[in-house]
């Protein structure tokens, strides 16, 4: 690792009714990977927004390469050398790639300064994915991308700024694992250049693989900053959250009853399902392990009827039921967490209140107002429940720490109180005390007689909270294993049959 590029102290910044930022600091050296880690809403984000010149910090000191900076904009800390991939996607999805790619800085043609060069933008484009090893057409509009390729776009956009610091902000909550393989490659290249880079993940072996330096923030406070080498997972959530968690995840006392789910050969009429079918007992907590496109989100989405069904039937209690549509679905008692809910599920000028209650309305039905106060008084409670860290109900959801807002979607499902909860990587972007309370709060479910299926990728996660865990692998079930039983060998084994 060579000098020091970036020196953040004492950084202090406000909200309306929240000390974001209290006393942050951060020091990054060139060529260094340094990740940045902290419950939601412990300030990451608004620390590196202070840094962009997204937000003024109140007090405190930025200094780059030894000089005191203090952008304005975004522009000026691009133009200094400073790049960053944020949280949130802010793309502009009825433009191309290329568009999007070199949006704020068009190349222009030589000697007609005031029109734009599609052949230039086109041709960097493809020199920058070509570099990073990216297969995406920059002439296809944004829109036609999927949410993980947009991600890759806004990735290789932050790099091709040549910047000396680079900071990533949860890059790969949404990226599959294959395109998260290509992240650390990119990492690892601009790491020899010697580019600066800001790690935010959620995801622990991610940070003990890649980054070099941790930094854990609490209460926008920093806590520690240590060697990596010198952490664990342990070490690091006992930072995080200031306790020892002596139980990542809680024990459930009740065993499952009898049937409540059924699903016979369901097939996708336009994914990669071909044929699966399960059960569910009420009280079980069913997990569904595979790799990326082995069709672990098409099933649950097939039976919440979002995607169109080819063949087989689903039984609810004994008694067959349709779920043509998700609004059926909902009616027969299922609910479906869904994997992109960054990207589909916030209505962002909402409130929490509004946010948590949109799918449950009928209840709230007063005559021809809604119950406003008894909506208050639900939202409230889900807040406290799953921690979602706000000054008040009626906070705006786009105010909240990413994490937060997630939580938000998490708590409108189990709102209409389903009898069989579908959650697609239900802890995605959630820090690991919140993921405690989550998998308690999926006991509490399973416990009142739900039954609840989880898909997840993190294997450690669905080892821990299921009963049992059915692995898919090419659009069909592979195999079926109780979690008393289940290795991750033997998963990855399954996983591979059909693959
Ligand atoms: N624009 C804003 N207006 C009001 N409050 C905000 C704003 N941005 C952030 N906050 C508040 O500042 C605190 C820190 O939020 P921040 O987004 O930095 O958290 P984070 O550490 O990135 O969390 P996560 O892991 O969930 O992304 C939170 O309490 C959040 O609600
Ligand atoms: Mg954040």
């Amino acid at each position: 690792m060579g000098e020091v590029i970036l020196q953040m102290s004492k950084i202090r910044k406000s909200f309306p009714g929240v000390l974001a930022l209290d006393d942050a600091s951060l020091t990054l050296r060139a060529g260094e990977v340094h990740a940045l880690m902290g419950e939601n809403g412990a300030g990451k984000s608004t620390l590196m927004k202070c840094l962009f010149g997204v937000y003024r910090r109140e007090s405190g000191e930025i200094l780059l390469s030894g000089r005191e900076v203090s952008f304005k904009s975004p522009r000026e800390a691009l133009d200094a050398g400073v790049a960053m991939v944020h949280q949130e996607l802010n793309q502009a999805l009825k433009l191309t790639v290329a568009e999007n790619m070199w949006l704020g800085r068009l190349p222009r043609v030589r000697r007609l300064p005031f029109l734009v060069s599609s052949e230039k933008m086109r041709e960097r484009t493809r020199r920058v994915f070509s570099e990073l090893g990216l297969s995406i057409d920059p002439d296809v509009k944004m829109e036609s991308l999927s949410v993980s390729e947009r991600q890759m776009v806004e990735i290789a956009k932050a790099v091709s700024f040549d910047a000396s610091v680079i900071v990533f902000d949860e890059p790969t909550s949404s990226l599959t694992e294959g395109e998260a393989e290509k992240l650390f490659e990119i990492i690892r290249l601009l790491k020899s250049r010697g580019t600066g880079i800001i790690y935010i993940s959620h995801k622990m072996n991610e940070i003990l693989r890649i980054c070099d330096t941790v930094t854990v923030m609490r209460d926008g406070r920093h806590i520690e900053t240590r060697a990596a080498e010198e952490l664990s997972v342990e070490k690091i959530i006992k930072l995080m959250v200031g306790r020892d968690i002596t139980e990542r995840f809680p024990k459930r006392e009740k065993k499952p009853a009898g049937e409540l789910l059924r699903v016979e050969g369901i097939g996708g009429e336009y994914s990669r399902l071909k044929s699966a079918s399960l059960t569910l007992r009420s009280g079980e907590v069913l997990g569904v392990a595979g790799l990326d496109g082995s069709g672990r989100t098409e099933l649950i989405e097939a039976i919440f009827g979002l995607s169109k069904r080819r063949g087989g039937r689903i039984f609810l209690s004994g008694r067959e039921v349709m779920n043509r549509t998700p609004a059926e679905a909902k009616k027969n008692g299922f609910a479906l967490l869904t994997e992109e809910r960054r990207a589909d599920g916030i209505f962002g000028i909402r409130d929490i209140r509004d946010n948590i209650t949109i799918s449950s309305l009928k209840k709230y039905g007063k005559r021809i107002i809604l119950d406003e106060r008894q909506m208050s008084r639900d939202t409230k409670e889900y807040m406290k429940a799953i921690k979602i860290k706000a000054p008040t109900e009626r906070t705006k959801i786009s105010t909240l720490s990413g994490g937060n807002q997630q939580k938000v979607i998490l708590a409108r499902w189990l709102l209409t109180d389903p009898r069989v909860l579908l959650l697609d990587e239900p802890t995605r972007g959630i820090d690991v005390g919140a993921k405690h309370e989550i998998y308690l709060l999926i006991n509490r479910l399973a416990e009142s007689g739900r039954g609840v299926i989880v898909v997840s990728s993190e294997m450690p996660e669905l080892l821990g909270i299921s009963d049992r865990i059915i692995v898919m692998s090419g659009g069909r079930v592979a195999g079926e294993l109780l979690a008393s039983e289940a290795t991750q060998e033997k998963i990855m084994e399954l996983a591979a049959k059909y693959a």
